[in-house]
């Protein structure tokens, strides 16, 4: 047993309900100043005090995260790509462990891009982050990114990344949810966390989602756009919470987010 490494998951994925509530702003990274998170500080202040954890990169957790606050840092630290460069698959390691630990995260996140030119680059770096989180107990989410080609998250190509990336050592992986999603979920043997993706049409069909990711196995959300992009990402966060942890039915968060909003 790694007790420093599960210590820190424990913080991320709740003990009392075996779920995660992850609140992902690591968009700039390789989006720049996507909308609504063009001053982090102003997007995550009103959020954090729902989230189980927050994901984001070392540069916008120093200029806008208050290092008193207690929400766990899943830090990202694979990039590298622009979103207008040759190839977003082509990601290096950017931060290191010494970082890490000086910023207290519970985790690292990298992505991984399975299928591409930089498979193996990607691949590889996810082996050598494991190694050396286990050395220091700190656990790593593998993303099972897919660029630009939203049209490839069905569940063959997804199972066949998370398993990679179980395979590989990730301690949890993200993913996307998709039809047969509990085929992802079976066949990897490590807790797995959804992306929501760009917008979706409703709040609802966000809902929907987030239910349907519990349902079929998922221990929780990674979740960004689809909660700080609404026009009331406080009411949207609380909604996702309910689902996330309090077994909330879709309806019942919906009438939760309502009931928020009027509210305000
Ligand atoms: C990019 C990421 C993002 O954090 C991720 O996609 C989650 O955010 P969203 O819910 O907006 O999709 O890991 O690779």
């Amino acid at each position: 047993m790694n007790w420093g490494l599960e210590n820190r998951l424990s913080r991320i994925i709740k003990p009392e309900t075996g779920h995660a509530l992850m609140l992902a702003v690591d968009h700039g990274y390789f989006l720049g100043p996507t909308s609504k998170l063009e001053v982090p500080r102003e997007t995550i202040k009103p959020l954090l005090p729902y989230a189980d954890a927050l994901m984001l990169t070392r540069g916008v957790l120093r200029t806008s995260v208050d290092p008193d606050a207690s929400t766990p840092v899943v830090l990202r630290v694979s990039g590298g790509t622009s979103i207008i460069g040759a190839a977003l698959s082509n990601e290096g390691i950017t931060t290191g462990f010494e970082e890490a630990i000086r910023l207290n995260a519970s985790a690292v996140a990298m992505s991984i891009f399975v299928g591409t030119e930089h498979e193996r680059q990607t691949l590889l770096n996810l082996a050598d982050l494991v190694s050396e989180g286990e050395r220091y107990g700190i656990p790593v989410l593998a993303v099972t990114a897919v660029g630009k080609e939203l049209e490839k998250r069905d569940s063959r190509f997804l199972s066949l990344c998370c398993r990679i990336a179980a395979e590989l050592g990730a301690h949890f992986v993200k993913t996307y949810y998709c039809e047969d999603f509990e085929k992802v979920v079976d066949s990897c043997p490590v807790p797995v966390v959804i992306a929501g993706g760009p917008k979706l049409d409703t709040f609802k069909d966000t809902l929907e989602l987030v239910h349907e990711a519990i349902e079929r196995g998922a221990v929780g959300v990674d979740m960004g756009r689809n909660i700080w992009q609404s026009d009331h990402p406080v009411a949207a966060i609380r909604a996702v919470r309910s689902v996330v942890h309090e077994g909330a039915s879709a309806d019942e968060a919906a009438k939760l987010f309502e009931s928020a909003v009027s509210g305000e």
